[in-house]
């Protein structure tokens, strides 16, 4: 998929004022740091059409981006920074989970982790609370420049089977790094398909 446009739309924290248009949304999701919002910007060829930072906890509110004016991809906070106070930390946690359950947009989420780390039980917690949800996602290993080949294979293959410890089938997955621009097109060409399969359906139910 080419990237014609890639525009800011809103910031907030109530799922109740994010974007009103019927469009197709992926969100992006994982610890913080792991480069979630680098990743949005390494897919859309924005250097900083999301803000991020070397300190954990940059990204702190539910932000829109609509790319080629017709899908969402929406860059969150991260889960698991220690650093905020106990009742900020809540606040987060219920403006996300109430974007995850109240969304009707949202697609697809990508769960983003860092190919350095083993599985981490953050995350395969997300996972399982994303399953019971019933919100479809998709694992996305970042930072892949910080590894060579063979390690990058033995990570996911690793992470591959600890998850088929408990899901009965793997989810899509993609290896990305923002700094080398690893995984664009595998990225992007999964959400074309994705937005197509989406509009076929729509077609058909007419
Ligand atoms: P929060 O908003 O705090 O939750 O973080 P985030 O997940 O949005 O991470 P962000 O994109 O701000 O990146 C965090 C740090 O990781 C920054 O210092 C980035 O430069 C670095 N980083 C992100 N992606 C990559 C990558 O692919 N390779 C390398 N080497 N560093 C990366
Ligand atoms: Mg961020």
């Amino acid at each position: 998929m080419k990237i014609k446009s890639a525009d800011f739309v809103i910031s907030n924290s109530d799922v109740s004022k994010c974007p009103s248009r019927p469009l197709p949304e992926y969100a992006f999701i994982g610890r913080s740091n792991v480069g979630k919002s680098s990743l949005i910007n390494m897919l859309t060829n924005r250097k900083s059409l999301a803000k991020t930072s070397g300190r954990p906890g940059k990204t702190q509110l539910i932000n829109h981006f609509i790319i080629n004016d017709n899908w969402y991809l929406v860059d969150l906070p991260g889960y698991g920074y220690a650093r905020v106070s106990k009742s900020s930390k809540k606040k987060f946690q219920k403006f996300i989970t109430n974007y995850f359950e109240q969304r009707k947009q949202l697609v697809l989420a990508f769960v983003l982790v860092d190919i350095r780390h083993d599985a981490q039980t953050i995350d395969l917690d997300f996972m399982e609370y994303l399953g019971v949800k019933e919100i479809p996602f998709g694992i996305i290993f970042t930072k892949a420049d910080k590894l060579k080949p063979k390690a990058i294979e033995r990570q996911v293959d690793a992470y591959c089977s600890q998850l088929l410890k408990t899901w009965e089938a793997l989810p899509p997955y993609f290896i990305t790094s923002s700094s080398k621009k690893i995984g664009q097109e595998d990225v992007l060409n999964f959400i074309e398909a994705t937005n197509n399969e989406i509009e076929d359906l729509r077609n058909k139910s007419f």
